[in-house]
């Protein structure tokens, strides 16, 4: 039996077991995927254990995406690039590869809403754990101008050493823009809200939230009250394990209103 696991902290709220186990089932592979906390000091063991085998393939989340890099043998161009890492294989040459399935499920959940992103300008608060991929998604999409703004503003000019092209801003300032991406993890809790002043944004604009449980944010409640689009982070959750599940199994597996109702 072929054992794949997710790991975090916390990682109690992770619904990828759900997901790849489903997908496992549908597909009658001979395979497991749990989900695991643990600490930074725990990670060098547990590469390890891929290396000799005993778990098949790893999917990495905040805070250990970048983390985690030191351990591995090889990144893809994607993974090197944001310096995150989300899915973990060991190759049939015996290297451990980290990739970045975030991009990949950034993009096709945009492409799924049928927004065009070509040369817009784009707001994205946060500079945490999924940040990078984000902003490279959208640089891959053609935007203008990515302008990252976050509460701590020395870890967004950590990113300009990714991305010397992004203008940041003080956290409380709301430039004009097309799109606003919430990557923050405000909003995970049902009453949380940004401390941002949207009154003054008008309207026709898109507001992502990479969170989708809840399902409607106090951010996007705001967007849509304020007339502008909305979209949660669900498609980019279901894409980027979509592509893992490729990556480890070589299948691309469906995804349907089945799969989607299976995350509500
Ligand atoms: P990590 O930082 O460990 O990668 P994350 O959940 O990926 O974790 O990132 C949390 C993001 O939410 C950060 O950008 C954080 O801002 P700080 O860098 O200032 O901590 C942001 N965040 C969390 N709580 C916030 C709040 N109350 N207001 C604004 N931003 C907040």
């Amino acid at each position: 039996m072929n054992k794949y696991l997710v790991i975090g902290n916390p990682i109690d709220h992770s619904l990828s077991p759900k997901l790849h186990n489903y997908w496992i089932k549908k597909n009658n592979l001979k395979a497991v995927y749990d989900k695991k906390e643990l600490n930074s000091d725990d990670l060098k063991d547990l590469i390890e254990k891929v290396r000799e085998k005993n778990i098949s393939g790893i999917n990495v989340t905040v805070p250990f995406k970048k983390e985690i890099i030191p351990h591995l043998d090889r990144l893809t161009l994607d993974a090197e690039a944001t310096q995150s890492v989300n899915t973990i294989i060991l190759t049939n040459d015996g290297k451990i590869v980290g990739h970045n399935t975030d991009i990949n499920g950034f993009e096709n959940a945009i492409k799924d809403t049928k927004y065009n992103l070509l040369g817009k300008k784009v707001l994205v608060l946060g500079s945490g754990g999924v940040a990078p991929s984000i902003i490279f998604a959208l640089y891959k999409m053609k935007v203008s101008s990515v302008i990252l703004s976050n509460r701590t503003k020395s870890k967004a000019e950590n990113l300009q050493n990714l991305y010397n092209k992004i203008k940041i801003v003080d956290w409380g300032e709301l430039p004009e823009f097309d799109m606003i991406v919430n990557t923050t993890s405000v909003g995970l809790k049902k009453d949380e809200n940004l401390d941002l002043d949207f009154s003054k944004i008008g309207k026709n604009k898109f507001f992502y939230d990479v969170i989708y449980n809840p399902r409607e944010t106090n951010f996007l409640k705001k967007g849509k009250d304020l007339g502008n689009k909305i979209e949660n982070g669900k498609k980019m959750f279901i894409f980027q394990a979509a592509k893992a599940f490729k990556i480890w199994h070589d299948i691309q597996p469906n995804i349907d209103d089945e799969v989607i109702k299976l995350l509500d």
